[in-house]
Order: structure tokens, then sequence, then C-alpha cells
């Protein structure tokens, strides 16, 4: 029998019975839905601390425990024994498939990863100084212009044609974007490479000269990636969730998560963690950053530090940790002073107990700028190196939702706080 809970309005002694409803793991939640038809009220949660928007069979994380699991499989096991797109098909599907559905998954990606031509000339609108994160957020809207054969959502086919099409596309359009950046022609994807290594070879191959894929480089991408897959229902994750709830063309409803995770609160801290370590410069300037960090009235955070779930390790800043090290040794890139100056950093901080009580630990961005810059990714492209990766989860979301016969357009509600009824006064008399 669920357990029930009962919410009293001390005043007129009119109590609501709720629900609890558990899930396969991780905490019960209260089925409020009686509270607002029987009692009149709506909850206040800002910042969606206490609430579950939805039912998801996704991914489940503790943040106490630093537990991270995809389909019940932890990213700890993924990381080491298995590939992106492995990982992006038990997303979506919710089965680690079999090696002909993994064969036939992956055929299908490098099968769709040319985009239309005429949208390779969207990037002459941009500025050659646009950041990649707004290109590709435009560049992917724009997607819902070009393929009409596909946007009946509640036609799982369609569905699935869209997923393969956007995964495999992505890395062409960040590639392009960061091309454009640069001034240098577009590359187009290649076939016979994996996912990993033909981006790596569309950012920064040239037509003039022969570029070897570093295959280290597109194996520590692979594991970047896997990482960064997906995170359950955070802030780009419910962006996509919410846009798409209205049966918005899911081109845009990606491009909106793609927009969210720029924030540096989100998927731009792997830019500004590099940032703020350039600005500390060298390790004698810790003790005066953190004095910053730690004063009130001082708008600076520890970039990398802190997670709204994570109280605990993140599973995915350890693995990346430990990867670090491995990485730049192979690339033969050990003496890299922001390494360096970030090991002592989270030494001092993890000790500091302006940290510790408020179980402030590392998160995943803390040191995947380190290595995408070891692999000689400019900062400008570490949040579309994300956004490649969470399109997996985005994607996995996205058709969770839409093929839920209940899915309900996405509505919060507010606390007013603005005026009451005031009448229009003409402008003379104001
Ligand atoms: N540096 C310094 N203080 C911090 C930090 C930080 N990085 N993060 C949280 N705090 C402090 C807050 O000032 C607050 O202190 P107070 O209780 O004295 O007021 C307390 O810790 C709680 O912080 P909140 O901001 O309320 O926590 P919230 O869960 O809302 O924020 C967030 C989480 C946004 C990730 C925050 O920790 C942060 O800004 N971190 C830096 C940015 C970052 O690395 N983001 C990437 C997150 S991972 C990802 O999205 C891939």
């Amino acid at each position: 029998m669920s357990t029930k809970y009962e919410l009293k309005n001390l005043a007129t002694s009119k109590a609501t019975q709720m629900d609890a409803i558990s899930g396969t793991i991780g905490p019960d939640v209260i089925n409020i839905a009686a509270l607002v038809k029987e009692q009149g009220v709506f909850t206040f949660d800002p910042g969606f601390m206490a609430t579950a928007s939805t039912e998801s069979k996704i991914t489940y994380i503790d943040g106490d425990a630093g537990v991270l699991l995809y389909r019940g499989y932890p990213v700890e096991q993924l990381a080491e024994k298995s590939s992106f797109l492995e990982v992006a098909t038990l997303l979506i599907t919710g089965s680690l498939p079999t090696k002909a559905q993994l064969d036939s998954f992956q055929h299908s990606i490098t099968r769709h990863t040319m985009v239309n031509e005429q949208l390779l000339r969207f990037y002459q609108g941009f500025h050659h100084d646009a950041h990649p994160m707004a290109m590709v957020s435009a560049i992917v809207a724009s997607m819902a212009a070009f393929y009409h054969d596909t946007t009946d959502i509640y036609d799982p086919r369609h569905r699935e044609i869209f997923a393969h099409r956007i995964i495999a596309k992505l890395p062409t359009i960040a590639a392009a974007a960061y091309k454009h950046s640069l001034g240098q022609p577009s590359v187009y994807p290649r076939n016979d490479l994996r996912y990993c290594a033909n981006l790596l070879n569309m950012m920064f191959s040239v037509p003039c000269e022969p570029y070897a894929i570093d295959p280290v480089a597109a194996e520590a991408l692979d594991l970047l990636f896997i990482l960064h897959a997906d995170h359950e229902q955070n802030a780009s994750t419910s962006t996509v969730r919410l846009a798409g709830s209205t049966g918005a063309n899911p081109y845009a409803a990606i491009s909106a998560g793609v927009s969210a995770l720029w924030g540096p609160a989100h998927g731009g801290a792997n830019e500004a963690v590099l940032d703020m370590l350039d600005s500390i410069g060298t390790v004698a300037n810790i003790d005066k950053f953190l004095a910053r960090v730690k004063d009130k009235n001082d708008s600076v955070r520890l970039m990398g530090f802190g997670h709204r779930v994570y109280k605990n390790f993140d599973p995915r800043a350890k693995i990346i940790r430990g990867m670090c090290y491995r990485v730049l040794e192979k690339l033969g890139k050990t003496d890299n002073p922001l390494f360096e100056l970030s090991l002592r950093l989270e030494e001092i901080a993890l000790k500091d107990d302006y940290f510790v009580s408020r179980k402030l630990y590392p998160n995943v961005d803390f040191y995947s700028g380190i290595i995408y810059s070891a692999l000689g990714i400019p900062r400008s492209m570490f949040t579309v190196m994300f956004a490649i990766a969470r399109t997996a989860g985005w994607v996995a979301h996205w058709q969770e939702m839409v093929s839920d016969p209940q899915m309900k357009i996405g509505r919060p509600r507010q606390l007013y706080t603005g005026p009451k009824r005031r009448d229009y006064l003409v402008i003379e008399k104001r």
C-alpha cells in the first residue's frame, strides 16, 4: 500500500490526502493533483528544488551517493566498456543493442551525416566572431524548415528518422560553425570514419594537406561524450521537454535545449572554468581568488564546482579527473600548467570549510575543458562538444515524452506578486 500524506489548512481544518508514488529506486514523490481541486492552492518551488516534473525511465541520479545510471547501467561501467553510439542507442531504446542492432544504428547514423547544402549557406550570414553556440542553435532550429518528411511526431518511424538525423548531423553542423569562425571551407563528413574521428576530421582537416586523426583524441572524445550523454531533468533537457510538449517541431525543441545549455551555470561552465584558471594564473593566486569566491559581496564563483543534485563527488568528474592525466600523458602534454593549477585549486577547495559545509564538489566540467584544450579544441567550442553528446539524452527524453499517450503541455503556475486590478488612467492624469 502506498504511503499517504495529508495537507491540512490549519485555519479551516480542511485536509487533503495525497498518495506517495514510488519509483524503482530513489525517493517517493507526492501526487499533489488533489491540492488545487480540494484546497485551491498551488505549490511554490522556485528553481524546481523539490519538484519531479515528470516520470522517466531513462537516467537515475543519487546526488548524495554520487551515483549515475543510464537505463540502470552505472556510468563507470559504460565509460569503461561502451562507446558513445552504443550509449546513445541504449538511452533512446532502453536496452543495450545486439551486435546487429548496433551495426544498423551506426550505419544509419553514418548515412545521415551530410546536411542539406542550403543549410551550409546560412553560416555566411554570421559574423566570423559569432559564438559557435549561437550558430549551432540557429542552424538546428532551421533544420525544421528542411526536413518536412518526418514531422509527424506521433508516427514512431518519423520520430526514429528525426533521432538518427539530429544525432548524425550535429557534428557536421558544429564543425561547420568552427570552420566558419576560422574562415576555412567546411569539410564534408567521411563515412569511413567513426563518430568522433569524423568530427575531428571535419574540425581540423583542411583541403590543402593531409590530416592524421589521432586515435587517442578520438577515444578521449568518445569517453567525454558518454559522460555527457544524459543527466535526467537538467535545465536543457527540461527545456527540450517543455518546448516539445507543445507539439513543436522536434528540431526547434532541440535548438531550445542548445540555447539553455549555453549558460555558464549549465554547459557553459566548461568554457568558464578555463577562463577562471587563466584569470587565477598561478598557484600563488589561489588563496586570493578563493577569498573573492567566499565574499558574499562578490559575484565570483568557483566554476566547475557545485551541482544542484550532487552533494558529493560528481561520478563523471571522478572519471574525467582520472582520464585527464592518462590523456595528457598519451598526448605528451603532462606539463600542462592549467592541469597543475586545477589539481591544486581542487585540493585547497576540498579542504576549505566554505566548500565542505555547502557540499560543493568538482562537477563534470571542472576537468573536461582541460582535456578538450589538450585535444586542440578551442574554448568557444567546449559547450558545443557538450551539446553534441547531450543530443542523445535530449532525443531520448523527447521520444519518451512524445510516445506517451498521456503527454500534456507543460504549463507551470506562479505566485503572482504584481499590482492588483486597477483602472487605466488617461495620460494627462498620471
Ligand atoms: N562557488 C561558490 N559558491 C557556490 C558555488 C560555487 N561554484 N556553487 C554554489 N555555491 C554556494 C552558493 O553561494 C550558496 O551559498 P549560500 O548558501 O551561502 O548562499 C550555496 O553554495 C548553494 O548554492 P546555490 O546556487 O543555491 O545552489 P544551486 O543548486 O542553485 O546551484 C549550480 C547549482 C548552479 C551548479 C552552482 O553550484 C554553480 O553556479 N556552480 C558553478 C557553475 C558550474 O560549474 N556549473 C556547472 C554545473 S554541471 C552542469 O550543468 C553540466
